[in-house]
């Protein structure tokens, strides 16, 4: 059953942008923040290097990596499932390793040893070191491992031992609802990564986390469901599909016109100023992209009563049933 639109809310018309996004990025958006209590700190824009794998160009890609670098962001965010990203990442900017804050994502696809276990994360850390040519790693993810996995506690050990063991800084989990919750209570889990959006609100009612653990978000973009036109069914848009029924639910377009010709710089703003995140990544192949969403983000939060209208008209509609997507 589709969700009907609410009556209209009105709002008053306020500026939305101080000036037009075609600017180069404010320098504003250059300063980093805190990342929850870890020694670290982080671009409120981060690199997503899941979507570049369908570049084969290694020319195109390792231009991509500098540009990102050059572009001041310190954030790049990778995973042993993302096909040849931790590879080029070590290929083509292991050199400036200094300059940037390195997450990835273990638990499964190692040689010999069944995935989700202690071993498994053990020699998954060994492997991406050696395969992003780097020393250490600064946040490792369990990459959306369930809860029964969890509730064993061994896959966190391995990675509080690898913390000890200096190879990595910060123990992560990656993932959503339930699992967040287990993972976030767990005192050897430093930070998480998590999808936040205006389709995809659930895993704020976890955000700030309270013992202050950093957060990332993943999917800030609701998969572009404003953008087209019909339902995406292939398999690899699992994900999509989902953000494209509920945006046809929340009628943010009517409720919202004023954003209509930008819903990617709201959506960036929206999440990226949700208290207690540190980062949002975004995963494209496109340096302008990149750079639009810092532009975007350096515009500061959405007005109050936006946010507040997208907030209750998630709520409305999802009735407590849409679950972080993960
Ligand atoms: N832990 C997990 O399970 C998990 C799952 C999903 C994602 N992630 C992480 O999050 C990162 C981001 O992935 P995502 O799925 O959330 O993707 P996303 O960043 O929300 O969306 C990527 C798509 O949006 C387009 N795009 C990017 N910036 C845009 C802009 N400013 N304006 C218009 N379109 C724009 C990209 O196309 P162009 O290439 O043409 O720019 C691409 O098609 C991944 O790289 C990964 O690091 C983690």
């Amino acid at each position: 059953m589709g969700w009907r639109v609410q009556a209209e809310i009105r709002l008053p018309s306020w500026p939305l942008r101080a000036k037009p996004s075609t600017q180069s990025q404010n320098p504003e958006t250059m300063q980093t923040k805190p990342f929850g209590t870890a020694p670290l700190s982080v671009t409120p824009v981060g690199f997503g290097a899941m979507h570049f794998d369908g570049i084969d160009d290694e020319n195109a890609v390792g231009a991509l990596l500098n540009g990102v670098l050059d572009l001041g962001i310190n954030l790049i965010d990778t995973a042993r499932g993302y096909g040849r990203s931790e590879e080029r990442i070590g290929r083509h900017i292991a050199h400036r390793r200094s300059e940037f804050v390195l997450s990835t994502k273990f638990g499964y696809g190692v040689d010999g040893v069944a995935d989700w276990t202690y071993e498994c994360v053990k020699l998954g850390v060994e492997r991406a070191l050696k395969t992003l040519r780097t020393d250490w790693i600064d946040i490792g993810h369990l990459h959306s491992c369930p809860l029964h996995v969890l509730a064993r506690g061994e896959v966190q050990q391995a990675l509080a031992d690898a913390v000890q063991a200096g190879k990595l800084r910060v123990a992560a989990y990656s993932g959503e609802n339930a699992e967040l919750a287990h993972a976030l209570a767990d005192a050897r889990i430093g930070s998480v990564q998590c999808s936040i959006s205006l389709a995809d609100q659930a895993n704020l009612s976890q955000v700030p986390p309270g013992r202050g653990q950093g957060v990332l978000v993943k999917r800030a973009l609701s998969g572009l469901a404003w953008a087209r036109a019909e339902r995406p069914n292939e398999d690899w848009a699992y994900c999509e599909g989902q953000y494209w029924d509920r945006w046809q639910a929340m009628g943010l377009a009517e409720l919202l016109p004023e954003l209509a010709s930008d819903w990617a710089g709201a959506s960036l703003r929206f999440a990226a100023f949700r208290p207690g995140v540190s980062s949002v990544l975004i995963g494209t192949k496109s340096l302008n992209n990149l750079k639009a969403a810092m532009d975007e983000v350096a515009l500061g939060p959405l007005p109050d009563a936006v946010d507040g209208a997208i907030s209750q008209r998630f709520l409305d509609c999802a009735q407590g049933n849409w679950q972080g997507i993960v």
